[in-house]
């Protein structure tokens, strides 16, 4: 099947003689929208090329309009790529189709997709306009992103708590208006698979010209079905899967890139489609996106947790141990998952440094690569072994502070149990040294009180937290610190063998990226008109 409408270079490799089922990634766009997920554009970057090399279809970049940030992380993200096409996401509204169309410009396959509000709750209390009038929207805002690109997705936000007539009516418009792609939004996460899939089947079956569009999907996980709402719209005919990586997201997240990817994999007898994703990938993109966006996957999740394949209980071991397939039905390898090796030490030279890298999946410029071989031979000295897990931890951190310009220069604490907690601290704020002797409830309280005294601020701490990179006590720290500021939430972290210092650092780097350009306005703007 031949689908040229929706831009897509079809996988040409695969010999299963299924659909393709396209992979529509929003990390950069609904994922940022997660409390605290802003991302730098130099992860954005990273993120894109991975993505782009494991065989997304469609990179939806981020939201043009929103700030000069996103506008320029879409531009940039739309000529590097090599393959996958790249959509900006607008509103519908005139200059938000104009700056996503101007942001895909030099992509070599560029996508504009604009969506609005379709069900009667949206439209009494946040749009407050009558169905006539949004069904001429959708002409409107349609007509104009087809002058302007050939390739344009249309969206029905909140489709699923849409009466259905009213989302035939919008359809239709949508793709007589020239919409290639259409997009049924399960925006709050309210669906179950029965209903989804229902919705699809009246869609596609009562719009006359539905052939000539590709269907969507795009799952909210509020009641934890985003995935299986996603697959059984799949099952009743959309061909375009909407999805982040580790189901990053607005609220409880998106349907998960990974889990589609490998359940469409995995139960080829139920769902027999293919995608054009290399699975060996996703670890990797896993923990990409874990360290851009500081937000950590929990033990257990579906594919890419710590503990997705290991076996612990003596039965299930003991089976594992006879024949891996008793317990497993993918195997480790299949997702990019190796057994964590001891692999380098102190005497372990710049050019295994960069090998290692390389099998770890990193590509850095000559600074930064200068800089983190620095670090790993500190490291080296410091801790007696260092696993693949410390070089991956090292490595996103000198990625994820590269840009701060508050640096840590020095730091002394003194805790006594039922005494007093101070810090001296010594930071380098924009090359000029300022230090401070500050107290607190504990040593970390200390330390933070003597960051906001050096910078002069105090934003609201929403969330600190401390986890092991790897085992025993010589393990590094790695530390995450969420702050809240003038109405922008944002996240910070940093891997070092010593905790105190490792929160000192996520708590600057969490700081740092509050100073950062992107405007609170732009992110409010975001984050109200995109779910
Ligand atoms: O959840 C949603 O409805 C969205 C739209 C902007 C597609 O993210
Ligand atoms: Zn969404």
């Amino acid at each position: 099947m031949s689908t040229p409408q929706n831009g897509v270079t079809k996988d040409s490799a695969d010999q299963s003689n299924t659909e393709q089922v396209y992979i529509f990634d929003t990390t950069l766009r609904d994922g940022e929208q997660s409390p605290g997920a802003t991302m730098t554009l130099e992860e954005k970057l990273q993120i894109a090329e991975l993505l782009d090399e494991m065989g997304v279809d469609i990179i939806e970049a981020g939201f043009p309009i929103a700030s000069n940030g996103d506008f320029e992380a879409v531009a940039e993200i739309a000529k590097r790529a090599d393959r996958a096409v790249i959509a900006g996401l607008a509103r519908a509204i005139a200059a938000d189709i104009d700056r996503a169309g101007e942001a895909v410009r030099h992509a070599r396959q560029g996508r504009i997709h604009t969506f609005v509000s379709t069900s009667p709750i949206h439209l009494a209390h946040q749009m407050k306009k009558t169905e006539d009038e949004v069904l001429e929207i959708v002409v409107k805002t349609v007509t104009q992103a087809r002058n302007l690109i050939d390739n344009v997705e249309w969206s029905a936000m909140d489709a699923t708590r849409t009466p259905i007539d009213f989302l035939v009516r919008c359809t239709e418009a949508a793709i007589k208006a020239g919409a290639t792609t259409i997009n049924l939004p399960d925006t709050v996460g309210y669906s179950t698979p029965e209903d989804y899939a229902d919705m699809f089947t009246q869609v596609m079956t009562r719009v006359p010209d539905s052939d000539k569009a590709i269907f969507s999907v795009h799952c909210h996980n509020d009641l934890g079905m985003a995935v299986a709402n996603s697959l059984a719209g799949v099952k009743a005919g959309a061909r375009q899967v909407e999805c982040t990586i580790n189901g990053l997201g607005e609220r409880a997240g998106n349907a998960a890139l990974e889990e589609v990817v490998m359940a469409i994999r995995t139960r080829a007898d139920a769902l027999p489609y293919h995608t054009g994703i290399e699975s060996t990938h996703l670890t990797r993109a896993s923990k990409m996106v874990v360290a851009a966006a500081n937000s950590p996957v929990q033990f257990n999740k579906a594919i890419v947790g710590k503990n997705a394949f290991a076996h612990e209980s003596g039965i299930h071991q003991d089976g594992m141990l006879k024949n891996a397939q008793t317990y497993e039905i993918m195997t480790p390898e299949s997702v990019g998952l190796k057994s964590t090796s001891l692999v380098m030490g102190k005497h372990s030279g710049r050019h295994a440094f960069k090998e290692k890298l390389k099998d770890l999946g990193y590509v850095l410029g000559d600074n930064q690569f200068q800089e983190a071989f620095v670090r790993f031979k500190d490291l080296a000295d410091r801790k007696k072994h260092v696993y693949d897990e410390d070089i991956a931890a090292l490595v996103d951190d000198e990625m994820g502070s590269a840009m701060d310009r508050i640096k840590l220069v020095d730091m002394e604490v003194v805790s006594k149990t039922g005494g007093v907690h101070r810090c001296d601290l010594t930071l380098n704020v924009d090359g000029e040294a300022k230090s401070v002797s500050v107290e607190g409830e504990g040593s970390v309280d200390a330390i933070f009180n003597a960051i906001k005294k050096v910078v002069d601020a105090d934003p609201h701490l929403v969330l600190y937290g401390v986890d092991a990179v790897t085992g025993g006590t010589d393990a590094q720290a790695n530390a995450h610190v969420r702050l809240e500021m003038n109405n922008r939430i944002v996240s910070g972290r940093a891997a070092e063998p010593d905790t105190l210092v490792a929160s000192a650092r996520a708590y600057l780097n969490a700081y740092n990226r509050l100073l950062a350009e992107r405007g609170a306005a732009a992110q409010g703007a975001l984050e109200s008109a995109a779910g």
